[in-house]
């Protein structure tokens, strides 16, 4: 049994996959949940939460939903490659709607950002939280612009973030990349703990992947401040998995993989970062 927050949790993108393993977890602890999503929630809703239909668009309601609330847990969103104009409003307006409400509510955002936002990088670079952004696609490029809204909120109005990178966070590994991508359910849910309960986090970045001995890509994040350590490991899939690639060698490049190649028009794979 972990602590128990003074206020209750917004999240958002509640019916979604890694809501419902969200919900599931601090729905077992007692946790005060005010879970929303624009899909119904498919689940039984725990004792302590309650759920309420609704786009990340509608603004006022965000407002209305998020009153009381000591964290948003902001999981809601297109979270896949898609076209420009359906990028645009649920994953850069709801997300304005969502700082507008911490901001009111002094309230802290766990933003479900994405290694897409730096997935151009080449899988042999050893990336520090502060790394230049290199989207892969425009659902990348809304989640860069997530964390640096999530930025200026900060400065601006000292509303606190934690943007977590989230790398593949699946019941299992399906491919080599996740080798080094995977985060294990359980590692997730713990770290949405530590993202809650840790009394300050400032502006902050973690790279969201489990103990991988492949996760030579990412470095130097928050974690030691908010006391999170991944202990799941997609290492014992690397038998299974280590000649699960695809041939591209675009997809195979680049940490983003499949994302880097959709809609890919260059030719030749660019460049690597700065040598260009
Ligand atoms: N699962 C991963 O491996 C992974 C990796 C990187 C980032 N992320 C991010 O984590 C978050 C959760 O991922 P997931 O795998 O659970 O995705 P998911 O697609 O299963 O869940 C997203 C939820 O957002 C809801 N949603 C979409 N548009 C909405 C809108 N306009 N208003 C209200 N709700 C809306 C959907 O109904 C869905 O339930 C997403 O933001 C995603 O981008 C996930």
């Amino acid at each position: 049994m972990t602590d128990t927050p003074a206020k209750p949790i917004l999240i958002t993108g509640a019916s979604g996959a890694l809501g419902r393993v969200l919900v599931k977890a601090l729905g077992a602890q007692g946790w005060r949940l005010v879970l929303t999503d624009l899909a119904p929630f498919p689940d039984a809703v725990p004792a302590g939460a309650q759920f309420i239909k609704a786009d990340l668009s509608d603004g006022v309601t965000m407002l209305r939903l998020a009153e009381g609330c000591g964290t948003i847990i902001h999981l809601g969103g297109v979270s896949v490659e898609r076209p420009f104009e359906e990028v645009i409003g649920p994953n850069i307006r709801g997300l304005y709607h969502i700082y507008e409400a911490a901001r009111r509510e002094k309230a802290r955002v766990i933003f479900a950002s994405s290694n897409h936002s730096v997935g151009f990088h080449e899988r042999t670079e050893s990336l520090p939280a502060d790394t230049q952004f290199l989207p892969d696609g425009y659902y990348g490029l809304s989640k860069a612009y997530g964390e640096l809204m999530g930025r200026m909120y900060w400065f601006k109005h000292g509303v606190e973030s934690v943007n977590v990178r989230i790398g593949s966070a699946t019941a299992e590994p399906v491919n080599a990349r996740m080798l080094a991508s995977w985060m294990s359910y359980g590692d997730f849910s713990r770290l949405m703990e530590r993202c809650v309960l840790t009394p300050t986090v400032g502006n902050v970045v973690i790279w969201g992947a489990s103990n991988n001995s492949r996760m030579t890509w990412w470095r130097d994040d928050a974690r030691a401040e908010l006391g999170w350590v991944p202990v799941d490991s997609a290492d014992p899939f690397a038998g299974q998995l280590a000649a699960a690639v695809s041939g591209d060698p675009v997809e195979e490049r680049y940490m983003g993989g499949g994302y880097c190649s959709i809609e890919y028009t260059r030719g030749a794979p660019a460049p690597v970062w700065g040598e260009d």
